[in-house]
């Protein structure tokens, strides 16, 4: 049987007669994100291609992020890095962008994504990276049997969430693993903005950046919904890590996690089946949208050849129908591959699938904020500073930090737009 590689006319590796290497900078260091990696590390050596995976710490990727712009600096730039679709968009300014086009054209990636996802990995009209896959970011993790003893629902809408919380603490039960850092404080942020309004409303505030949106009354409410949570979130949570938290969840140490679907990869990785000990819920109150972010990995401009044989191997084996469907069981997303078969997925996997289908005809897909999809650089900047300002700051009001949040932005839009002037 002919190659994966050069079944659509790209040479393997192996086939050329040589050995390529390829280094892919990431963030992916949790113990179910490692072995998502490895499942390409594999894939890749089969087709003559031998994967460095450079994996730097921290959940969300701010620090791979720095690590990615000194390596540039320091002329070790990696053939591969993850960096999603808006940053893509200003590293095509910087001209240090290679090219996929002709992998992409081979492999008829037009057909294969979806027109949203296909414009994001786009510089200049011409593909220029790789999506991996579609995470959902609006999930609540749920321990079952804890709540069964402590004779607790899930909760499905916003009042009986709170009823929940007050329930667990009363029981003696750390109702939320979460707030460990900025970041998670922000993906929660993400799902409780969408209990205040419908999709509509999380676009105009969070992605378009009304200001009316953001300095309105449903904005102070979220805030509100935020200090809620901290009071039913572990005391001792600053500094633990989102995996950590997953953890707390699975050992039935914690009730409940406000997550993107990766903590489904964490709960895999920990021998649970998702659905069955650990619930996949949406976030109670967001029924109306689903927020969500695709991974991707860019390919940066290359001098040697067997380098820019070892990227398109790398594009093409991600697109496979095969590489879809075992990275992302092990990683808890849904395949960005159109078509793709859920056979053998577990149920969290298909109601995501389902969940996509029904948002996309309700137009209420919405990319996240707190991942980098929607906001980057001094914008997303302002508003993870308004929202730790406010998480840590107990007599900060809603009312103030809204304010905050309105005017901060405002200054960086300004900011951007004068720098890019
Ligand atoms: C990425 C996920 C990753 C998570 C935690 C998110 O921004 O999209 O793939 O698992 O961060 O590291």
């Amino acid at each position: 049987m002919a190659s994966m590689a050069s079944a659509a006319g790209v040479a393997s590796a192996a086939n050329s007669g040589g050995k390529s290497q390829i280094d892919a900078l990431n963030w992916w260091t949790s113990g179910s994100e490692a072995k998502s990696m490895h499942v390409l590390k594999q894939m890749l050596a089969d087709e003559g291609v031998e994967m460095n995976n450079d994996a730097v710490s921290g959940g969300g990727g701010a620090n791979a992020r720095t690590v990615l712009k000194s390596r540039i600096q320091s002329h070790r730039t990696p053939g591969m890095a993850q960096v999603m679709p808006p940053a893509i968009d200003q590293w095509c300014q910087t001209g240090l962008i290679g090219s996929l086009d002709k992998v992409a054209e081979a492999g008829n990636w037009d057909k294969k994504l979806a027109p949203r996802v296909a414009e994001g990995v786009k510089c200049d009209g011409k593909y220029a990276a790789v999506p991996f896959n579609i995470h959902r970011v609006n999930w609540l993790w749920v321990n079952k049997s804890l709540m069964r003893e402590a004779g607790v629902d899930i909760p499905r809408s916003w009042p009986d969430f709170v009823d929940a919380l007050k329930q667990l603490k009363q029981a003696g039960i750390t109702p939320i693993a979460g707030g460990g850092n900025t970041w998670q404080v922000a993906t929660e942020f993400d799902a409780v903005v969408a209990t205040v309004g419908d999709a509509e409303f999380y676009r105009k505030a969070l992605v378009e950046l009304d200001q009316r949106a953001l300095a309105s009354d449903k904005m102070v409410k979220a805030f509100k919904r935020l200090r809620t949570l901290k009071q039913y979130t572990d005391p001792d949570a600053a500094g633990l890590s989102w995996n950590h938290n997953t953890g707390l969840v699975v050992r039935g140490e914690a009730a409940m996690q406000i997550m993107g679907d990766w903590a489904k990869g964490e709960i895999i990785n920990d021998g649970k089946t998702p659905g069955k000990e650990i619930a996949c819920v949406t976030m109670p109150g967001n029924d109306n949208a689903y927020i969500y972010n695709n991974d991707t990995f860019v390919a940066f401009k290359v001098d040697a050849k067997a380098k820019r044989r070892g990227q398109a191997v790398f594009a093409n084996t991600v697109m496979s129908p095969k590489f879809q469907r075992r990275f992302n069981k092990a990683k808890g997303s849904i395949p960005v591959r159109e078509k793709t078969s859920l056979k053998g997925f577990d149920q969290c996997a298909k109601k995501s699938a389902k969940l996509y289908q029904k948002a996309k005809k309700a137009d209420a897909l919405v990319p996240t904020m707190s991942q980098d999809q929607a906001e980057i650089g001094a914008v997303k900047g302002a508003i993870f500073d308004v929202i730790a300002k406010f998480y840590n700051t107990d007599k900060m009001s809603a009312e103030a930090a809204v304010e905050a949040l309105a005017s901060r932005v405002k200054q960086a839009e300004q900011m951007s737009s004068l720098s890019a002037g």
